[in-house]
């Protein structure tokens, strides 16, 4: 029997070039053109499970994507861990960015990855953190060292919201009993210095539309003496923080849960360089939030930002006009107490409240979702923690993240359980952005931690 680093030295290569094979599949799931991609992506996920010891594994159609859906029972009393994951990956552009081929993965060499990087999207979030999983059941399973009962659930629809993984769940819950999640889908905070994430925040997001006049109009003609839809959206949205960068919805903090000085204590001790963050990302100055730190206005500080803003001419050259009509699209990031309902609402009313007569407002919802926050006195918890210790070295970190997976609040919702937040990603592994990548060092670290989780989980279970 082999212990997990030697399994991994001598198989690397194959559990690299496997993760290549999945990742040259484009499930971008916003775009319906690659429906078919999806669809290669999910056989292909089945037939690794098959592979990796899964005594069933079955695609399980839904509305939308299909949710692949495995299992592995050695003993009904024993714990049972679910792991989740998405196969599904963000749309690549802007293209022309990218180094190498979004799906045509490589490895290259980056600072903060000096033994290699996998370049791809998808490569993170999530299809190889999701992929460790698979490789550490191969591992037990070849071992004879899985412990307790596993069970596997990768949709295709997290990057578009869940909908049909949601519509699944509440179908399911008998199948999808366990005693805990298991997700790989977040980061940490260093190769050097390994972090539990035990938080998510929630999100609302909306897309709104202005009219002006029916038609678009010429400038000369009709300038000053008409609302611009594109002035007055600019001029509302701006309106939406004031100096200190607090939001000025009405009611928006009503509900935000703060933080004792404890915990902002606690959180300051986490490493950080403000210099390094801001050059790796070239910024001369930071922004945020009056009286918060960088690290508290993006984890457990509510956030509004546009994500795009359109309208009027944006071609070649000039084009003098008053557009009919100006759009974008907010989102807002959530923190504890506050629901993706109670803001979506509160936005609504106060976006009607600003605009000028001069013009009409549309809001349009989309889909949202509610925050999380692992408690750090389970066995989960503990399991995590002490697997991180092992492989690393280093006692891991508790640390809430500013992302969102807005199904993991479902899952505490329907079946009854809590997740633990296992990420093994950096926030500088360009995850949603061109250059995408996944260091192999935390690749294969994922692999080698997930056999200990569950060794420790099913030992403290007792
Ligand atoms: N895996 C990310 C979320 C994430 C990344 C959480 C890093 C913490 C650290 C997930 O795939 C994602 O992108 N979520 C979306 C929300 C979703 C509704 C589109 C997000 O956070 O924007
Ligand atoms: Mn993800
Ligand atoms: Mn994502």
């Amino acid at each position: 029997m082999e212990n997990i680093t030697s399994y991994i030295d001598t198989h690397k290569d194959r559990f690299i070039e496997e993760l290549f094979e999945l990742l040259r599949i484009p499930s971008i799931s916003a775009d319906p053109a690659y429906k078919n991609d999806m669809l290669k992506t999910a056989d292909a996920i089945k037939a690794s499970l098959e592979k990796a010891g899964c005594d069933t594994v079955e695609i399980c159609e839904t509305p939308g994507n299909p949710i692949v859906y495995g299992e592995k029972i050695i003993d009904p009393a024993l714990p049972t861990v679910l792991v989740y994951g998405h196969y599904d990956v963000q749309p690549a552009d802007p293209i022309e960015l990218w180094t190498s081929g979004p799906f045509e993965p490589v490895i290259k060499k980056t600072d903060i990855h000096p033994e290699g990087a996998i370049f791809a999207r998808g490569a993170c979030d999530d299809k190889g953190q999701m992929y460790m999983h698979v490789k550490a059941l191969e591992y037990m399973t070849v071992n004879d060292k899985l412990p307790c009962n596993i069970k596997f659930m990768i949709e295709g629809e997290e990057e578009v919201g869940s909908e049909s993984l949601d519509w699944f769940v509440k179908r399911n819950q008998e199948k999808l009993q366990n005693d805990v999640i298991l997700i790989s889908d977040t980061g940490m905070i260093s190769n050097q210095q390994p972090s539990i994430t035990t938080g998510l925040r929630g999100l609302s997001y909306v897309e709104v539309e202005i009219t002006g006049p029916n038609r678009d109009l010429h400038s000369g003609l009709y300038g000053g003496a008409v609302a611009n839809p594109i002035n007055v959206l600019s001029k509302m949205i701006g309106s939406l923080q004031d100096e200190d960068n607090r939001i000025t919805i009405d009611g928006f903090y009503d509900n935000v849960e703060e933080i004792s000085l404890e915990e902002r204590a606690e959180m300051a001790k986490a490493p950080f360089n403000l210099e390094e963050y801001k050059k790796s990302i070239d910024l001369s100055d930071i922004h945020g939030e009056k009286g918060y730190t960088t690290n508290e206005r993006n984890s457990i500080r509510p956030t509004l930002d546009v994500n795009g803003i359109w309208g009027g001419y944006t071609g070649e050259g000039a084009k003098t006009v008053i557009a009919s009509k100006a759009y974008a699209k907010i989102s807002m990031r959530l923190v504890p107490n506050q629901t993706p309902e109670e803001i979506t609402e509160k936005f609504t009313k106060h976006f009607l409240k600003i605009a000028p007569k001069s013009v009409t407002v549309k809001i349009t919802p989309h889909h949202g979702g509610h925050g999380y926050v692992t408690p750090t006195d389970n066995v989960g918890y503990k399991a995590a923690h002490k697997a991180y210790a092992k492989t690393f070295g280093v006692t891991p970190i508790p640390q809430k993240s500013g992302g969102s997976i807005p199904i993991v609040a479902l899952f505490e919702q329907e079946l009854k359980s809590k997740t633990i937040l296992m990420g093994f990603g950096l926030d500088s592994d360009a995850i949603h952005s061109p250059n995408e990548h996944f260091g192999v060092f935390n690749y294969l670290k994922g692999i080698e931690t997930i056999p200990y989780f569950f060794e420790y989980f099913t030992e403290m279970s007792k």
